[in-house]
């Protein structure tokens, strides 16, 4: 398990080409990817909807790299097992979402997979304060959660990821921290000095025909 020192690079399989999925998720793992990224999406915590449980299963057998499954959804519990058995490594669930946090996380840990919180932009970042404790991952969005291809929010997110940094060396903790939305080879380097190392990027690494490089530009 890398630590939270090490960088990650995570695609987003939102921005590849869904006609031909097997081979872009080779794709990514060739290229070097550390971690593929899923952003689930149920159409009532984001204004779109993109796939389900049945697809992260058709992802599994696919590759090696660890499933990163981001669940914007307003119920994550109820479909918590799915995603689960689908073979997902670790799974990151939405503060502002309606459901029993601390249970969830509680959940997601005791299948053995790594578990994650998330917060929109414009949550406060006390708001999951009570759970760093028991989180192995925090994902400070950096757009508004639905689409990808948007424009990185830096005023609004990264004094969040800074205060997620300082509160893990104050705590003794060592949780990830990752951001996802409008990551590319600029922003990329602000978030890191603010403190974030896992790096979600859909359109600025499966936008790219040579991503391998990309990738490698990523690392810094
Ligand atoms: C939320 C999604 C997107 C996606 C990345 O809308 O989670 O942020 O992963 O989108 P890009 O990298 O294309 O901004
Ligand atoms: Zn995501």
């Amino acid at each position: 398990m890398s630590d939270c020192n090490t960088r990650i690079i995570a695609p987003s399989l939102l921005a590849a080409d869904w006609s031909k999925v097997g081979e872009e998720v080779r794709r990514a793992e060739q290229a070097g990817a550390d971690w593929l990224h899923l952003d689930v999406m149920d159409g009532h915590f984001v204004e779109n909807v993109s796939f389900g449980p049945q697809f992260v299963a058709a992802v599994r057998p696919q590759t090696r790299l660890p499933l990163d499954t981001h669940l914007m959804m307003t119920r994550p519990d109820k479909y918590l097992d799915r995603f689960i058995a689908a073979g997902s490594d670790r799974i990151t669930v939405h503060v502002e979402a309606q459901h029993d946090v601390r249970e969830t996380l509680r959940r997601i840990r005791a299948a053995g997979l790594g578990c994650g919180l998330s917060l929109n932009p414009a949550t406060p970042f006390d708001t999951v304060v009570p759970y760093l404790g028991e989180i192995d991952l925090l994902l400070v969005m950096t757009v508004v959660p639905g689409f990808g291809g948007q424009a990185f929010m830096e005023a609004e997110t990264m004094p969040k990821v800074a205060a997620a940094r300082d509160h893990r060396e104050q705590l003794g903790l060592s949780y990830h921290i990752e951001v996802d939305g409008g990551i590319d080879q600029r922003t990329v380097a602000i978030a890191a000095s603010h403190g974030a190392n896992v790096m979600v990027a859909g359109t600025a690494l499966f936008g790219q025909t040579d991503m391998a490089a990309a990738i490698v530009a990523m690392r810094g």
